[in-house]
């Protein structure tokens, strides 16, 4: 049995076990706290009967005109856990956030080795918008996919037509 709940200050000091992970990242506590003011609605977490946080959602809304978008900042289940639709009914809530904030579409960033994410978020009806060069920096620094799924207000799907060219970093807005 797990419940999905807002995320609050006291959760980043149970959260350890999840972001054991390697492919989750794990940021300074002003970051988080910053998320929590700003977006409280896109920061939720999974807990279990024994009140453990075993999965959360962080994201935000953002952009301008037709690039006012929800985006996942990040988003980890415990390994125990997985296969069981907790990253899939966390990403369903945010894109009802999203939805209610009247975004256009809901995109973000993932390793193009993290195939277990891709599949997931392709399951989901996301998309490859673009490929983003050398995203993620380390030796050697990896390229990102920028994954899209289009919400109701992008009524002619604009924002999910690919891009025939990958792009840098400093290119995004
Ligand atoms: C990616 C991750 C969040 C998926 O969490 P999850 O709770 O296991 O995912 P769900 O159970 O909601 O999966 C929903 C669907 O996604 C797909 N999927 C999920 N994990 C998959 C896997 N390992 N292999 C293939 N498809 C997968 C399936 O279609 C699945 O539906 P199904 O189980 O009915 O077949 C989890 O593996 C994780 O935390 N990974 C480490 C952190 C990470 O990579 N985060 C994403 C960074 S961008």
């Amino acid at each position: 049995m797990t419940s999905l709940k807002p995320f609050t200050c006291a959760d980043l000091f149970k959260f350890n076990k999840v972001n054991f992970d390697p492919l989750t990242e794990t940021y300074g506590l002003s970051f988080y706290m910053t998320y929590m003011a700003r977006w409280p609605d896109y920061f939720k977490k999974i807990e279990n009967t024994k009140g453990e946080v075993v999965g959360y959602i962080m994201g935000k809304a953002e952009g301008m005109g037709e690039n006012w978008h929800g985006h996942v900042t990040c988003l980890t289940v415990a390994e125990q856990y997985r296969r069981q639709g907790l990253a899939a009914k966390l990403m369903r809530n945010l894109e009802e956030t999203s939805e209610h904030k009247r975004c256009y579409f809901v995109d973000l960033f993932v390793r193009v080795t993290n195939c277990k994410a891709i599949r997931m978020y392709e399951s989901l009806g996301y998309i490859v918008y673009r490929t983003v060069l050398d995203y993620y920096s380390g030796d050697p620094d990896e390229n990102a996919y920028d994954m899209r799924k289009a919400l109701s207000r992008d009524v002619h799907r604009k924002s999910v037509i690919p891009l025939k060219h990958p792009v840098r970093p400093e290119e995004i807005e």
